[in-house]
């Protein structure tokens, strides 16, 4: 029989949150409503640093039409295959007792910065057959646009408007983190992370991520740095995915714009003359991470360690979105890309 985990936590005192007639609610006798979305807002004011923080309505919509358009359905394939690679191992290598334990429970899938959903919806897809236990998913995002997208487009998935830097999720519940493009703070997923079999997956742009759209856009077109380990966390096993598409301005390449903070850097006569353009080619270049907190390396034997995959498996080489993740790295830089949009 499965179990559905109760796994949010009270924003205000960190007790558990359990479902009341009208949303969550702890024994404190804090409680939040539901929206009529099936969303709960946890983000507390105070915690607020602008009126509308992260993505606009504008973003979350030329979000959700880009990626509708399937051009990054190679990267959620093989986020897919590295989970069901991971859990598929952790699962081989736990003692028996912990696996007695598991059984009934759900694999818990955590989105930070989730979105309107794409990435949760299409790895619903993708791994329901494919994992020993049944899945329970939950994203959350700071932008309460992006959550009233999200959550009735996946309505078997939980979802909460609430910070990555203060996640409202219990300590030691959750088996995969997850993170594409979103900012995050390493001590928070640390926390959240189940002690074992559990692992974060971290998607950051690859050298030459959208690199024709920069050469368009800027005097000088750099190439993404590569992002560090995060603090507390070990490289389990990447993967580096490149590709090139071909779109066409008016329709995926004004999504693709509109999605990012590319949108707003350049000069205005070359956005115009990009878009103008017919036909572009454009490389797509993702570095997909599998990390693993220290103390869990730490807590598990030697052997397991080693049989964890642990060797890069290049498709090939990649590029550039650190914009996207590094604009969006926390609140206050939120704000200014809300002050520069004008809102
Ligand atoms: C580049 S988008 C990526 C969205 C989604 N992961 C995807 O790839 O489609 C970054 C997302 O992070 C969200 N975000 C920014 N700062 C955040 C924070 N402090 N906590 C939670 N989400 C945040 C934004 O609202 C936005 O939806």
């Amino acid at each position: 029989m499965q179990v559905t985990q109760a796994l949010w936590q009270c924003p205000n005192c960190h007790n558990v949150l359990t479902p009341s007639d009208s949303g969550l609610a702890c024994t404190n006798g804090h409680s939040f409503d539901r929206a009529k979305q099936g969303y709960v807002n946890l983000l507390l004011a105070n915690k607020k640093h602008s009126r509308d923080p992260g993505d606009d309505q504008s973003m979350i919509d030329a979000r959700r039409a880009f990626l509708q358009a399937g051009h990054y359905k190679f990267l959620i394939e093989n986020i897919a295959s590295l989970i069901q690679e991971v859990q598929g191992r952790a699962e081989r290598q736990a003692p028996t007792s912990e696996l007695t334990e598991a059984e009934d429970l759900p694999v818990t899938l955590l989105d930070i910065g989730c979105g309107e959903a794409y990435y949760l919806a299409q790895l619903q897809q993708q791994l329901q057959q494919g994992l020993p236990s049944p899945l329970q998913l939950l994203g959350i995002d700071i932008s309460k646009f992006a959550v009233k997208r999200a959550a009735p487009y996946l309505k078997q998935a939980q979802f909460a408007v609430a910070s990555s830097f203060d996640i409202p999720v219990l300590d030691n519940s959750i088996q995969c983190a997850l993170s594409v493009f979103a900012p995050f703070d390493s001590k928070e997923v640390a926390r959240i992370l189940k002690k074992t079999q559990s692992c974060f997956i971290r998607v950051t742009p690859g050298p030459r991520h959208l690199y024709q759209i920069k050469q368009a856009l800027y005097e000088q077109a750099n190439l993404h740095e590569p992002a560090s380990i995060p603090e507390g966390f070990e490289l389990l096993t990447e993967k580096q995915l490149h590709r090139t598409i071909s779109l066409n301005g008016a329709g995926d390449l004004a999504n693709l714009l509109a999605m990012t903070p590319l949108n707003w850097h350049g000069r205005a006569e070359s956005k115009t003359e990009l878009l103008a353009q017919a036909q572009i080619d454009l490389e797509l270049d993702f570095c997909v991470q599998v990390f693993t907190a220290v103390e869990l390396v730490e807590d598990a034997s030697d052997e397991a360690v080693e049989q964890l995959p642990n060797e890069p498996i290049a498709e090939s080489e990649a590029v550039s979105e650190n914009e996207v993740e590094n604009e969006a790295e926390n609140e206050a830089e939120n704000e200014a890309k809300n002050a520069l949009k004008g809102e």
